[in-house]
């Protein structure tokens, strides 16, 4: 079926920027992380698997998995300088700029060896860490309490409910949030795994090439898309009322985020995914409106534009259905797709070449230099 994308000439588009062995996007090979169909490892692997896949280029043995998981457990704790600066980072803050300030103090805490010879620990640190920050962060500004980040939970996707909500997650919830983290958790050359390499060839540091990472992602185009796609979703109370609210911004011409995609031409291969726990989950909390309103949307786009929902429309809902604010959707995604981005990093290091690329000049030239007393 025809898309309705046009090709584009900017913004890199189409242009092969480099050789990469951990993930493919589309291309005739649909997705999948160092040859496992993204199928696959979202129904049956844990996110923590999938890490040490795209981190060490092969799936864990059980024993490999079991050390892998106490390693990034033991990893949760935060120093007190550190929980120092997330008290200080204002309430009001975007919760994206708090988590880019913490990995930046984190990187001024716990130095990278100028010969990268703790990347490893380094990047069980980041992974381990990234839940505490953002849960000790909301409850301390939003519940007045500082929470304490142990935990017996094994998972990510498990710890972070844990500590979000302060009890014992559901099993289909820690599910659903394995599944969204595995769904997210590496992309190819997407805009932050592409800085994050950028950051990583002038040979700096990995908390600077993550801090940058995140950077990327906070925006609307690229990670922020879930964010703004419930925003959206939120505005209607029924699917009538959506199907009409869309077809008036698409008359003038707004971009309706969680839909379209770069690379993907008909459809998102995580989306159906990510669809079915939506779906799920909406049952589970006994929401029968946004659902039914997403699926409006998504019908009346592919009608009007022939586009699709990609992995962050659906997402959306499913993370607000297991009642987590809006503003830490995008966070979540850093949870996840710091695996992504640390592979790249070690990936870029070990052949390394400067990423330096240059332009087209368009501007004007052989200008007469005035001097300012005469402008
Ligand atoms: C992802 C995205 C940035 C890729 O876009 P791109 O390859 O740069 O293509 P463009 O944004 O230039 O879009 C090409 C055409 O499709 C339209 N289009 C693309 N995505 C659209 C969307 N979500 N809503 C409405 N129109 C869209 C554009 O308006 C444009 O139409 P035009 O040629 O008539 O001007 C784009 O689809 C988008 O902005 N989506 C919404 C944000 C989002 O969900 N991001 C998460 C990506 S995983």
């Amino acid at each position: 079926m025809e898309n309705t994308q046009k090709k584009k000439v900017g913004g890199l588009a189409g242009i092969v920027a480099g050789k990469s062995a951990i993930c493919t996007v589309g291309t005739g090979h649909g997705l999948n992380y160092r040859g496992y169909d993204i199928q696959d490892l979202a129904m049956e692997a844990e996110f923590e698997e999938v890490a040490y896949l795209l981190l060490f280029g092969t799936l864990p043995k059980k024993s490999e998995l079991e050390i892998f998981k106490h390693k990034l457990q033991a990893a949760r704790h935060l120093e007190p300088s550190l929980q120092e600066v997330l008290k200080l980072i204002p309430k009001d803050s975007h919760p994206m700029d708090m988590m880019k300030t913490a990995c930046a103090m984190l990187g001024c805490l716990e130095k990278e060896k100028p010969d990268f010879s703790n990347q490893k620990d380094i990047a069980i640190r980041l992974l381990g860490v990234f839940p505490s920050i953002l849960t000790f962060w909301h409850h301390y500004h939003h519940n007045n309490i500082s929470i304490d980040t142990q935990s017996q939970e094994e998972s990510i996707a498990g710890y972070f409910l844990e500590k979000l909500h302060q009890k014992p997650p559901k099993k289909l919830w820690t599910q659903a949030m394995q599944a969204s983290l595995i769904l997210y958790a590496e992309h190819e050359f997407n805009a932050s795994t592409f800085t994050a390499r950028i950051v990583t060839s002038t040979l700096s540091d990995i908390y600077s090439s993550i801090t940058a990472a995140i950077g990327a992602l906070r925006g609307p185009l690229h990670g922020g898309a879930n964010e703004a796609a419930m925003e959206l979703i939120s505005e209607f109370s029924s699917p009538e009322e959506a199907t009409k609210g869309i077809l008036s911004k698409l008359e003038s011409k707004a971009k309706i985020m969680g839909f379209g995609h770069r690379v993907y031409v008909n459809n998102d291969p995580r989306n159906v995914i990510i669809k079915q726990w939506s779906k799920r989950l909406a049952q589970d909390v006994g929401n029968t409106t946004i659902f039914p309103i997403s699926e409006a949307i998504e019908k009346v786009m592919w009608e009007e534009k022939k586009l699709f929902p990609n992995l962050d429309f659906y997402s959306a809902s499913a993370y607000h259905f297991m009642g987590i604010p809006t503003a830490y959707f995008t966070p979540i995604f850093i949870m996840s797709r710091t695996s992504g981005w640390l592979a790249h990093i070690f990936e870029q290091r070990s052949d390394n070449k400067l990423i330096r690329p240059t332009s087209e000049y368009i501007g004007p030239s052989n200008r007469a230099y005035i001097h300012i007393n005469n402008r």
